[in-house]
């Protein structure tokens, strides 16, 4: 496979698309980038003997959303994958890809029917949605909205710590749970600070 062809394809496919009115154009396929840069750092830790299937990884992370927006965006976009890759990869390439695509949001980590592959995608997938990017999604969303800062960080404190527990447990790996861990930590930490400064005060003076 020609990583650098089919990246372009995707490109061409997704950077001009706007799968929310309230996300950034091209959107999937910057998630899709990371996801894929994410996704190699979990299988080294997972998985460091068997690199055989960073190709497949990859280009499935790059191509896992290109259905977002029409549901069921896993099966549609497995179909679509199939369609865009088939020129760049070989007919059982294409099957995996779609294959890891297809499963990429059928969480289920106490279920042994997946493969390590398919897992590391869901996790690398799930990863990308905590962290600096759900501040970047919170802006985005309140300039849409024109929500004000005050409105931007008041929010139900309950009901996000039920989501992150909810999130962290369709999580397949310990390692994905410590990432995750990492991130919210951060993400609350970032809020209360913003809360402090958002209202004129100086943090933890
Ligand atoms: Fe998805
Ligand atoms: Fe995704």
């Amino acid at each position: 496979m020609d990583l650098n062809t089919i990246k372009q394809a995707a490109g061409k496919l997704m950077i001009d698309r706007r799968v929310h009115i309230d996300r950034e154009k091209g959107g999937a396929y910057y998630h899709g980038e990371r996801v894929a840069g994410t996704v190699l750092i979990l299988r080294n830790i997972v998985v460091p003997e068997d690199c055989s299937y960073d190709d497949i990884l990859t280009v499935a992370s790059w191509f896992h959303d290109i259905g977002k927006g029409i549901e069921p965006h896993n099966v549609y976009g497995a179909v679509l994958a199939k369609e865009a890759l088939r020129e760049y990869c070989s007919p059982k390439e294409v099957d995996e890809i779609a294959g890891l695509i297809e499963l990429h949001c059928e969480r289920c980590p106490q279920s042994n029917d997946y493969t390590a592959w398919v897992k590391l995608l869901q996790d690398a997938d799930l990863i990308d949605h905590f962290g600096t990017f759900t501040i970047w999604m919170d802006f985005l969303h309140s300039s849409f909205e024109e929500k004000s800062i005050e409105q931007t960080f008041t929010y139900d404190e309950a009901e996000w710590e039920k989501h992150c527990q909810k999130y962290r447990n369709l999580l397949n790996y310990d390692v994905s749970k410590s990432i995750i861990d990492d991130k919210i930590n951060f993400i609350n930490e970032f809020y209360a600070r913003f809360r402090v400064e958002g209202r004129g005060g100086i943090y933890k003076f």
